[in-house]
């Protein structure tokens, strides 16, 4: 078995000459248009399939680091988390990877610019701001393709956080994934919006990570779900080069809806939906038949993500007056 460790020895092996005080760095979220569901190595976050992403713009994590004395000391949105909470846990673990020979810790504060009550996965952009801090910080002067598998280590969805816009995360096929890393599309498109729907906060009934393995583990319609997202990735790839909006809309729909059937299909089986994701979805789906091309993503929580143009931004906040718009290329 190939252990994380190994993957960082290799990357910055012989580096690190020119760190700094400190590290600091923003990095957005992403939400997958065609989703990344199921590991083919659970040690190294390597994924069955590629996947593509839209960022949320000015939504996502800045992240502010140094070195200290003692155990890391991690504020989270200004607070100090203790030693035992799971983000401390995780997020030292990971900074394992990295100490100087002499121990010292790390002086961690991330701020979320996602709301927080919004039950919105941010580690996705949290371990990403965090490899750019710890490049600045140490003075590695990683290629953005190098922080994007360092990323990975942490999260597999942060591989996507390095860039704005659209951005294709690579499955690969090296064992030890040197060649499973994201890289941005080359696209000027943009009109294209992703809007936040917050139907429900708090923390969710399972986790990403533990309902992806019992899918691959148990699912009886997991085995199809390479093949779909195979096609779906050509449609959106062709829809994105085209601007054809209705075609990347409908293909990513019914990429997200597959993902969630796997899990249905799980034993026992993983449900996120809840009568209000259920309701959004009808509400989508008639505004899509009164004329707006209007289309939704959703994650492993019971919140939606709408995806439409600009040019009907003041069309869908009617029907989602609630609806947080971000820009998926800010200026
Ligand atoms: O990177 P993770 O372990 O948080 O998994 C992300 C899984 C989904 O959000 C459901 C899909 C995706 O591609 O982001």
């Amino acid at each position: 078995m190939i252990t994380k460790q190994a993957i960082v020895d290799r990357l910055l092996n012989g580096r690190g000459a020119a760190g700094g005080e400190t590290g600091e760095a923003f990095a957005p979220a992403n939400i997958a248009l065609c989703k990344y569901w199921g590991k083919r190595d659970e040690t190294l976050n390597l994924p069955v399939t590629s996947s593509l992403s839209l960022s949320l713009g000015t939504l996502g994590s800045h992240c502010h680091l140094r070195r200290c004395d003692g155990p890391d000391r991690i504020l989270l949105n200004d607070e100090p988390l203790p030693p035992a909470h799971p983000f401390v846990v995780r997020a030292s673990a990971f900074l394992d990877l990295f100490r100087d020979p002499s121990g010292a810790g790390y002086a961690v504060a991330a701020t979320n610019t996602i709301p927080t009550a919004a039950g919105f996965a941010s580690s996705a952009s949290g371990f990403a701001s965090l490899v750019l801090a710890l490049d600045q910080l140490h003075g590695w002067a990683l290629t953005r393709r190098e922080a994007s598998i360092l990323a990975r280590l942490g999260s597999g969805s942060a591989c996507r956080s390095l860039w704005q816009g659209l951005v294709e995360w690579h499955a690969g096929s090296a064992p030890d994934g040197m060649d499973s890393y994201a890289e941005p599309i080359a696209s000027d498109w943009e009109a294209l919006r992703i809007g936040l729907l917050v139907l429900e906060g708090g923390p969710k009934p399972i986790s990403s990570r533990v309902a992806m393995r019992r899918t691959v583990a148990t699912s009886s319609t997991y085995a199809t779900w390479p093949a779909t997202v195979a096609a779906d990735m050509t449609t959106c790839k062709a829809a994105i080069a085209a601007k054809d909006f209705d075609r990347l809309g409908q293909a990513a729909e019914s990429n997200a809806l597959a993902m969630h059937a796997t899990m249905m299909t799980a034993q026992p089986p993983v449900l996120y939906w809840k009568p209000a994701s259920v309701a959004a979805m009808h509400q989508v789906w008639q505004a899509r038949h009164e004329g707006i091309p209007l289309y939704f993503t959703m994650d492993a929580g019971p919140n939606l993500k709408l995806i439409f143009l600009a040019s009907d931004e003041k069309a869908v906040c009617i029907h989602f007056p609630s609806l947080h718009v971000c820009i998926p290329h800010p200026a």
